[in-house]
């Protein structure tokens, strides 16, 4: 059934994500418990500034459903002088994520738990971050759940809004449904490129689980023309 806004009563756009409840080991309850003080950023009632929440201005990169943080953790490391934001609705994968970036010993990372729609909506300044990465989003294959999938036309607005000019845009899949989907969307909007070679990246643990049944990784990036 369709979700109802609380304030205006309409209709609300369907989430990419269900969630589940998932089990919780101890080390990761220890980790919510003791580093998200250190790593999570909470609720925050206005536009985050990233510069506070960072203690530095430099550039951002945000990832979204990072999964267990693997990737992110190791994107983190490899490169101390950018900062790096994940949001991530999973529970136990936020408790692996912040385990991983203890032993990086990460001073450039910050977590939110939450839905990234809000994010870019809501909590993130207009033209904030240098990079954005989806790797592996859930492809919703059946028909009837396609509007759950994360880029839609309404998501390159939310692109356009929290991008800077020339930001990119990285985006993987191991669904070739999706993979069409993605590009179709894309290159609709006038105000990106796409790159001819995406950035290099580590893999991820979706990305291995897909290419262990055979299916083949597709993968883009898109700048966004300084134009807009
Ligand atoms: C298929 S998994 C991929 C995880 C990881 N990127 C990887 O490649 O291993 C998709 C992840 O996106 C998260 N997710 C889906 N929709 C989201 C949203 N709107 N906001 C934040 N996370 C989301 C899910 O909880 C899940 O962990």
């Amino acid at each position: 059934m369709d979700r109802l806004n609380s304030q205006t009563g309409q209709r609300a756009p369907p989430r990419s994500f269900v969630r589940r409840s998932g089990r919780i080991t101890r080390a990761q309850k220890r980790a919510l418990e003791q580093l998200w003080p250190v790593y999570g950023l909470d609720e925050f009632p206005q536009s985050l500034v990233l510069s506070q929440a960072f203690g530095r201005d430099a550039p951002t990169v945000l990832e979204i459903g990072f999964g267990n943080g693997e990737t992110l953790v190791r994107s983190a490391a490899a490169a101390p002088e950018v900062n790096f934001l994940g949001v991530e609705v999973h529970l136990p994968g936020l408790g692996r994520c912040l385990l991983l970036a203890e032993d990086a010993g990460l001073e450039n990372l910050r977590l939110i738990q939450g839905d990234a729609v809000e994010v870019l909506k809501k909590r993130l300044p207009p033209a904030s971050l240098a990079q954005l990465r989806l790797f592996f989003p859930d492809p919703w294959p059946r028909k009837r759940h396609h509007k759950r999938r994360l880029v839609q036309p309404a998501f390159v607005a939310l692109l356009l809004r929290v991008l800077e000019p020339d930001g990119v845009f990285h985006v993987a899949t191991d669904w070739a449904p999706y993979a069409e989907h993605i590009s179709s969307v894309m290159k609709a909007s006038t105000a990106f490129e796409r790159l001819s070679r995406p950035p290099s990246r580590n893999a991820t643990k979706f990305e291995r689980r897909g290419s262990a049944l055979g299916h083949e990784i597709w993968e883009a990036a898109y700048r966004l023309r300084p134009s807009y």
